[in-house]
């Protein structure tokens, strides 16, 4: 799965915001790259506090990215290309220029107040509860005009809907359906584990010992009451049987953002999501100790739940993991390795733009930061614009063929040496790699099932051998700053995160922080 986020993938149009025509100019080099499916970011009607994450109309492409029919015609030839298509929901809030919520506060009697959550606020001019917003400050604001608050856990720009009212569900099948009618191959299920607040909406308890991450308070209070409530599994479970009523196959991939594997099990199975993403897995550092724990927790968990897992090194929220990893030529060279071996994991990788030319984070100076994090928190932290920044496509100063106008958020400081272009022209580019790993999974593992038998690892090795259907393949990972020998009845190195990989006289070699495939 290829992960496209529309604002930085391409511009059509010289706005200096990517939008759906470019993505359909752009289509035909994913179907090279060897991805079997996208997944395209929010991109309807919305005000854009949060980039799009604030849907004000569920069923209209914002006029930004362009229309309806742009939207068929970029589906239409994705699937001619053999690309399955992916849009991302966001059922947790709305934005507040949504119908709903501007019916809601400017009428008191308003049904619309049921569909939000209003309340009164505590004695003394205090928010109802301690709940405290994801992107800083209290998870409550004042409605502009009346005496109540209204919750929020991202921004004030981003009301909760109220999921006990069951309208909220009804109007939700009827967008899920809008678009699989409209063809698309499933959903992104945007904070997946939110949708359910405690009934009573209990103070969040605070955590033994305080982390005051960047002048907000909210990792000093453990999330208890305001997600993962149990009532929220029974929506996927609706969600799902609409989906099994559609031909062909569709899917769902939740963003449950839970650390813990097993938790996020509890989302996912044949009558509920397909997928979710694994954040531990994102979160592992480069050490095989740490990978294999996840990657061994993962396979087990999605395994008893009935679901493929999902191995995600980076998306639109996260540092890049060539930065995460060191940076660098080193950074990306130890992600190529992590690379690989999730390559030959049974589940699905994400791959998030950008990271299959060795992208890195970017530091976007204050007077160009765009995320509102980076608001919310006074500056105190730099926000998510740093792995947003748009694709280069070309080594074309100043658009980078992305634009013809100004980016709306800046390039890459590499961007003139680093992009496509360049990389496709380059057969030892990292480009070059991916397409050439893509190729040779697709070749090695299709139809495969998912048996691993464990090689002895430590914990700077991880070694496993998978069952494909034309003979094993092993793969071998060490993360060691020194070359590593292991003994192998194997001879043909098949691909590699580096070169320098031996296998001879029974002898696999590795050199530091490189993973090879061998048969
Ligand atoms: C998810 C999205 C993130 C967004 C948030 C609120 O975590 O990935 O980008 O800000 O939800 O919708």
């Amino acid at each position: 799965m290829y992960q496209v986020y529309i604002r930085s993938f391409m511009d059509s149009d010289g706005d200096g915001v990517g939008d759906m025509v470019g993505i359909r100019q752009r289509l035909p080099y994913l179907a090279d790259l060897g991805v079997d499916a996208v997944w395209i970011t929010p991109f309807y009607r919305s005000p854009m506090a949060d980039h799009g994450y604030d849907v004000a109309d569920y069923r209209e492409v914002d006029p930004l990215f362009g229309g309806l029919d742009d939207f068929d015609r970029m589906l239409e030839e994705a699937h001619r290309l053999g690309l399955r298509v992916i849009v991302d929901i966001v059922p947790n809030h709305t934005s507040s220029e949504h119908d709903w919520f501007q019916e809601a506060i400017s009428d008191p009697g308003s049904m619309m107040r049921d569909r939000f959550i209003f309340r009164d606020g505590r004695p003394g001019g205090q928010p109802p509860n301690n709940w405290t917003s994801v992107f800083g400050g209290p998870a409550w604001t004042r409605e502009p005009n009346g005496s109540q608050y209204y919750l929020h856990l991202f921004a004030p720009e981003q009301p909760d809907l109220n999921w006990r009212n069951p309208v909220v569900n009804e109007e939700f099948a009827s967008i899920l359906r809008f678009w699989l009618d409209r063809g698309v191959d499933g959903f992104r299920i945007d904070v997946a584990h939110g949708l359910f607040k405690d009934a009573e909406l209990r103070d969040n308890p605070v955590r033994d010992g305080l982390t005051v991450v960047a002048g907000t308070q909210y990792h000093s209070l453990e999330e208890k009451h305001s997600w993962d409530q149990p009532e929220v599994l029974e929506v996927y479970r609706d969600w799902r049987r609409h989906l099994d009523e559609y031909p062909g196959e569709r899917m769902m991939v939740g963003e449950v953002f839970l650390f813990d594997q097993r938790r996020v099990a509890r989302y996912v199975g044949p009558e509920r999501l397909h997928q979710a993403f694994n954040f531990a897995f994102a979160g592992s550092r480069f050490r095989a100790d740490h990978l294999q724990y996840n990657v061994v927790e993962g396979l087990r968990l999605m395994g008893e739940a009935g679901a493929p897992p999902t191995w995600v090194l980076s998306n639109h929220d996260l540092t890049r993991h060539a930065t995460r990893f060191g940076g660098g030529a080193r950074g990306r060279a130890r992600g190529r390795a992590v690379t690989l071996m999730v390559m030959a994991l049974p589940g699905s990788p994400y791959i998030y733009q950008g990271e299959e030319i060795g992208a890195e984070q970017v530091d976007v100076p204050p007077e160009r930061r765009q995320d509102p994090i980076f608001a919310r928190s006074e500056g105190a932290v730099v926000g998510r614009d740093g792995c947003r920044t748009p694709m280069p496509w070309s080594p074309e100063a100043p658009g980078f063929g992305f634009t013809t106008g100004k980016p709306w958020l800046p390039f890459a400081p590499d961007a003139a040496t680093r992009n496509i272009s360049r990389q496709l022209a380059d057969p030892a580019s990292q480009l070059n790699w991916y397409r050439r790993v893509l190729r040779l999974r697709r070749e090695t593992f299709a139809g495969a099932q998912g048996e691993l038998a464990w090689l002895d690892g430590d914990r700077h090795l991880i070694a496993f051998r998978r069952r494909a259907p034309g003979g094993e393949v092993l793969c071998a990972l060490n993360t060691s700053r020194q070359a590593r020998r292991m003994t192998v009845r194997e001879t043909r190195v098949l691909v590699s995160s580096k070169p320098g990989v031996e296998a001879a006289g029974g002898t696999l070699t590795l050199p530091p922080e490189t993973c090879a495939w061998l048969s």
